[in-house]
């Protein structure tokens, strides 16, 4: 085959296989400009080989961020984007050619910054918002306005004078850096995934069910483009001005630009003052400012000719490896990690670098004491992207990965068909102990007061424990013995550990850190076994039929039930009094009312929140889903029921009942 079209081919799987990554994993793994370039590669590539077109392939494809439970509404004018640059260069060629196809006439440029965030559309009838609609895929977007009326920086009502009765106003939504950290503080209290970044964080938001935690995330909105018939001005940078006056937050970085010394010292500016803006910006953006200029250079099919990006270079360091260290997570998997020396990069002090496996320290054939470049990616913790080989010391061997556990000196083993290397010494490593008694006491675990990472490293140096079960003999004497603690807290940490005894069954299931058992195969194990004796007592192919369990967790259930270590903890936890069974759910106030019914959410409710109805349905026997399908018995429906999932529920027949119907339901 003709080695240009086996590129394309490869091309396309790999660009299929980072939107997957990027926009369902949520875990992007290259940054935006090696996905441009590879995009850029295939579109060029496509042109030249007609012969191979595909109207599936990744470069047909316009992003589309559509979501379920959001009535979806056409555009006006289509939403497209722009063309991408990366260099000062690029930027001088696009100014050339919009000065050459526009034949000797002045050409003014407006610059302005690249915000980070999501793009909303919102239209204004009368002065009044009436609609906000997200880009969707370019054509049709979803209807969020709901959503966009707690962002206080957006008018709902203009000031000023002079607006068209009817115009829609294009802006970008971000969630700025003070909220975004704030956000994934609480997230991490709370052992909820984390965001990488603004922009992922402001489109999730955005896309939420439930306008009062929108509200309470702090959203902003930056606004940089007019359209409409009859707008005040004739050129861009007035009209902005104008919506300025309205209400609108345009922001102060817009600068007219008279020539390509003026357009590229904007440049040379902005790539480090940005750092002090309190949002997120990952670029420029250069338009043609007189409209008329703008109708004469034109669209192409998916960005206009008058306007350009300029994406600033993901912000990268130089610094020297200092050693790799091995560290053992609570499930053994051993990861590698550079410590380098302190380096400045995005406004954090950057001292470790997260190195992956050791595939990843092959592919970069990473010397000791190399050089390296540091980059924060997508990713929250930084990555070690490349290696300056120019530098290096002669006679610095590779890094080698350990064939031995760093922490206990137990030989390595390989899982198959994975890339991590795993210390099988799961009771006598220590790292692989604290991590378990860490689990076991967190919030969505045992929730354990009183008791964090330190106390646990503290309990266990002292001697006083070694596994989770251990935890339920603790006495305070052997407690106010120790640094930091007094009566009060050595009262605190014992009192949490009995209060613990009422932790639910599947919660307890969760804590024991059985692999591949994270907190929804838990409660699935747990409400579908009912308890731990019959739990112990099944074998592979018993668990394999309950619905969501693979025959990978199946293995690894009956494995952690045969060891005879386990056995003995589960049998001292039995002792300690912890909730060995499903509860019961006459004794909580419980039904079967619901039992065998699958029930949908939708809309705002006046006697009970969302929460609250949840569990009902799941105390009465039923089963709570998130859309609407032929398998939904009801949908319990509040104000403001979307009217997509109204059509759709009409649709399949299924009935629509309120909260008062609900409630009788479960009465009695
Ligand atoms: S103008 C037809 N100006 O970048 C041109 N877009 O790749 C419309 N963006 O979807 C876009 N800051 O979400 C424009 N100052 C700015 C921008 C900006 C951020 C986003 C926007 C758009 C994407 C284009």
């Amino acid at each position: 085959m003709d080695s240009e079209v086996s590129r394309i081919f490869a091309l396309r799987d790999l660009l299929n296989a980072h939107n997957h990554k990027y926009y369902v994993l949520n875990q992007p793994e290259i940054s935006d400009r090696e996905f441009d370039e590879l995009m850029r590669e295939l579109t060029e590539l496509e042109d030249r080989h007609p012969e191979v077109a595909d109207p599936l392939s990744p470069a047909r494809r316009v992003g589309s961020d559509l979501t379920d439970g959001f009535r979806q509404v056409a555009h006006v004018y289509p939403m497209l984007s722009l063309g991408n640059t990366y260099s000062i260069e690029e930027v001088d060629d696009f100014l050339r050619r919009a000065d050459n196809s526009l034949a000797g006439e002045k050409v003014t440029i407006v610059g302005e910054m690249k915000f980070d965030g999501t793009s909303i559309s919102l239209i204004y009838e009368n002065g009044r918002l009436v609609r906000a609609v997200t880009r969707g895929d370019g054509e049709k977007g979803d209807d969020v306005t709901e959503n966009v009326k707690t962002i206080k920086s957006i008018p709902l009502i203009l000031s000023g004078s002079g607006y068209p009765d009817m115009f829609e106003i294009r802006g970008e939504i971000v969630l700025p850096w003070k909220a975004f950290e704030r956000l994934n503080k609480e997230r991490e209290f709370n052992e909820e995934p984390l965001f990488a970044n603004p922009r992922n964080a402001a489109s999730g938001t955005l896309k939420l069910l439930n306008p009062a935690e929108v509200a309470r995330r702090g959203l902003d909105a930056y606004f940089y483009y007019l359209l409409g018939e009859n707008l005040p001005a004739d050129n861009h940078y007035d009209n902005m001005m104008a919506a300025r006056s309205w209400g609108f937050k345009v922001s102060d970085v817009m600068t007219r630009l008279d020539s390509i010394d003026e357009v590229d010292n904007f440049i040379n500016h902005w790539d480090s003052a940005r750092k002090s803006l309190p949002v997120a910006t990952d670029g420029l953006v250069f338009k043609v400012n007189s409209l008329r200029q703008q109708l004469n250079l034109g669209f192409t099919a998916k960005s206009p000719r008058w306007a350009i990006a300029y994406k600033f270079a993901a912000e990268r360091a130089l610094t020297r490896l200092i050693f790799v260290s091995f560290e053992v997570g609570r499930m053994g998997i051993i990861t590698p990690v550079a410590n380098l020396e302190p380096v400045l990069l995005s406004g954090t002090i950057v001292k470790r670098a997260s190195l992956h496996n050791e595939d990843i320290i092959r592919q970069l054939d990473i010397h000791e004491h190399d050089m390296v470049y540091v980059e924060k990616g997508g990713e929250i913790i930084p990555k070690i992207t490349g290696v300056d080989v120019s530098v290096r010391q002669e006679n610095e061997p590779p890094i080698k990965f350990v064939s031995h556990c760093p922490a206990c000196g137990t030989p390595l083993v390989r899982i198959e068909g994975e890339a991590s290397w795993v210390c099988p010494n799961k009771y006598g490593c220590q790292p692989q102990i604290a991590g378990r008694i860490e689990h076991f006491v967190g919030r969505r675990a045992m929730n354990i007061d009183g008791i964090g990472e330190e106390t646990v490293g503290q309990l266990i140096d002292a001697g006083l424990i070694k596994n989770i079960a251990d935890l339920y003999q603790l006495t305070v004497e052997q407690l106010v013995g120790l640094e930091r603690f007094a009566l009060k807290s050595a009262q605190r940490l014992v009192d949490g550990v009995a209060e613990s005894r009422n932790v639910p069954f599947e919660r307890v299931v969760f804590a024991l850190s059985i692999p591949f058992v994270g907190e929804t195969v838990a409660k699935k194990l747990a409400r579908s076994v009912g308890d731990m004796d019959t739990l112990m007592a099944m074998d592979e192919t018993r668990l394999a039929a309950i619905g969501d369990i693979g025959p990978r967790i199946a293995q690894s259930v009956v494995e952690y039930f045969d060891s005879p270590e386990n056995r003995q903890i589960i049998e001292r936890l039995r002792e300690a009094g912890l909730q060995f069974a499903a509860e019961n759910r006459e004794s909580i106030g419980g039904s079967d009312a619901l039992a065998g019914k699958t029930i949908v959410i939708s809309g705002t409710f006046a006697r009970h929140s969302r929460d609250e109805y949840k569990a009902m349905i799941e105390l009465h026997g039923g089963k709570n889903a998130g859309s609407i399908s032929k398998k939904t018995d009801y949908v319990l429906a509040g104000e403001n029921m979307g009217p997509a999932k109204l059509e759709k529920a009409t649709s399949l027949g299924v009935p629509v009942i309120n909260e008062d119907e609900f409630l009788k339901m479960i009465e009695g």
